[in-house]
């Protein structure tokens, strides 16, 4: 059983004490927040009497010695999180986006290095068993190659808290989650991206509610983004709603449960070759899901085998990286290189 620190007792906090209370593989020994009484509040919520309660990490790391930290910080706070962590010599779990800069991310990854500590990220909507049939299926081929991957998300929640007060909040907060997927589904790099962002004049967003953004990958796959968090009516999926063109067919999948694929068939009728609906197979058993929880196993699997998990940070940073870049491109109005 691995104790675990978990730092930022925020909203997304219940998440990750819920997935931590599935498994046995993970004792919680202490909660720490700037606010105490968060903190307090988590700890009878989750039945966890004799966790160490604190306002300063590295305090309550010295006092309870843990193997691992939980971060579920705001962004701003995750480099120092990360460097208390390391410091003192923990493994990290860390929520999305990885940093709120790619310097920062970068002086995380060099920090978990030098400790010789595993550092990984909860991208959890890799986890989503829909997400994970999707890139089986294209590796199936049974579309041919992918050739281009378009996601919509269309949400407008009233959040409160940092997100209203960010800049780049679509990007930086929640389009890493669509970034990721489509780099997953396109099991590829990331090379150039042109990205526009506007404020509708209803958005209550300090900066960047809306974007449009497209990417192309170095195999030629280009990715289509189209997304708004102040866009009421009509509400996409937190998943996006997907489209993937392939060379032979396409696959829809709405961000729910409606999940199809169209094939082209040999005949030709008219101006259009005739499709035939293929199912795309149910999840493999070998299929890795769970939010949470399923990121939560594959960290704690790969710290007692001593191997990377899927979403570790050295990886991670190149969704990161189509984050930030992004966000230059919509600064500066110009196409950008995605460099790591
Ligand atoms: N993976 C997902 O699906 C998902 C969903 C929502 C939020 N998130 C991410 O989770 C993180 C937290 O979001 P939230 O909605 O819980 O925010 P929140 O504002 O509700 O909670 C953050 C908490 O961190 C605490 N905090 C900030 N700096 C701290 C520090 N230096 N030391 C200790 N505590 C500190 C704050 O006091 C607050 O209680 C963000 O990075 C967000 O993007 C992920």
């Amino acid at each position: 059983m691995m104790n675990v620190v978990l730092v930022g007792c925020g909203a997304m906090s219940k998440a990750w004490l819920e997935a931590a209370r599935q498994t046995a593989a993970v004792n919680i020994v202490g909660l720490v927040d700037l606010d105490a009484d968060k903190a307090r509040a988590r700890a009878c919520e989750f039945d966890l009497a004799g966790a160490a309660i604190g306002t300063n990490l590295d305090a309550i790391l010295e006092q309870t010695m843990p193997e691992a930290v939980f971060d579920v910080v705001v962004p701003a706070a995750r480099r120092d999180v990360a460097v208390s962590a390391f410091k003192h010599h923990c493994h990290l779990l860390t929520e999305k986006p990885l940093a709120d800069s790619l310097d920062n991310a970068h002086a995380i990854l060099e920090a978990a290095r030098q400790a010789n500590r595993l550092h990984a990220v909860v991208q959890n909507r890799r986890y989503v068993p829909n997400v994970r049939r999707i890139r089986r299926f294209l590796d199936s081929g049974a579309i041919g190659a992918p050739t281009s991957i378009h996601a919509e998300f269309f949400v407008a929640p009233h959040f409160g808290g940092f997100r209203e007060d960010m800049r780049h909040v679509l990007l930086i907060d929640m389009a890493i989650h669509t970034f990721d997927a489509a780099r997953y589904m396109a099991n590829g790099e990331p090379k150039r991206v042109y990205c526009q962002e506007w404020e509708p004049p209803n958005s209550w967003y300090r900066q960047g509610s809306s974007a449009t953004a497209t990417f192309a990958f170095a195999s030629g796959v280009v990715f289509t983004y189209r997304g708004s968090w102040c866009a009421d009516g009509f509400r996409t999926s937190w998943e996006s709603s997907w489209r993937i063109v392939g060379e032979r067919g396409s696959l829809v999948w709405d961000g729910f449960e409606d999940l199809k694929a169209e094939v082209a068939g040999p005949v030709r009728e008219g101006l259009f070759d005739t499709v035939e609906l293929i199912t795309v197979p149910l999840l493999n058993p070998h299929d890795r899901v769970g939010g949470h929880l399923g990121v939560i196993q594959d960290f704690v699997r790969a710290v007692e085998n001593g191997t990377e998990p899927e979403t570790c940070g050295t990886d991670n940073i190149k969704s990161l990286a189509m984050v930030f870049s992004a966000v230059e491109s919509a600064e500066t109005g110009r196409p950008v290189e995605i460099a790591i």
